[in-house]
């Protein structure tokens, strides 16, 4: 199981920028200037580490949407995006958030419902690449 530390961007901006320019940029042709944003700073990031290494990070939003899921790819399939999401909808719940929405890649809507999110809605595009609404009541 991976150990995952809920932080501040301060605390968590340099490997969750590796990790997001790496999966989103590198392998998934999203543009550099849109993977960072300005919502960072006020977001909680979750960082997963496996032996000590960071390999998979997520942010929860102040309106409660999570967002930028990231696990590198050599680690995939094994539980890190897992630990992050449920992490993430912990701190969501502590918090007193009605729901957490998400708007999921299609290929991982799949990796969604496993946590209990359901589909809302058309399938659209941002940054070229086909995603769906999912909320998950709490
Ligand atoms: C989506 C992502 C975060 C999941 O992380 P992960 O560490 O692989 O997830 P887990 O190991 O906890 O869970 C994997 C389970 O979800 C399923 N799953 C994960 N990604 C999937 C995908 N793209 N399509 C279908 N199922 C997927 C797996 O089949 C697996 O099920 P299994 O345990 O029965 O084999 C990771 O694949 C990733 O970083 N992808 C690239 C970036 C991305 O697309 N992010 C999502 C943006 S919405």
């Amino acid at each position: 199981m991976p150990r995952i530390e809920l932080l501040s961007w301060e605390d968590a901006r340099a490997e969750a920028s590796r990790i997001r320019f790496k999966v989103f940029v590198e392998e998934q042709g999203v543009p550099r200037e849109i993977e960072l944003d300005a919502i960072d700073p006020q977001c909680i990031h979750a960082l997963a580490f496996e032996d000590g290494r960071p390999v998979g990070t997520g942010r929860l939003l102040p309106d409660g949407h999570i967002g930028r899921m990231a696990v590198l790819e050599d680690w995939r399939g094994r539980g890190v995006g897992s630990g992050i999401l449920e992490s993430l909808i912990r701190k969501a719940r502590e918090r007193g958030e009605a729901e957490v929405v998400l708007s999921a890649q299609v290929h991982a809507v799949p990796f969604y419902k496993r946590h209990g999110f359901k589909a809302m809605g058309e399938i659209y595009e941002e940054a070229r690449i086909p995603h769906r609404t999912m909320r998950l009541p709490l």
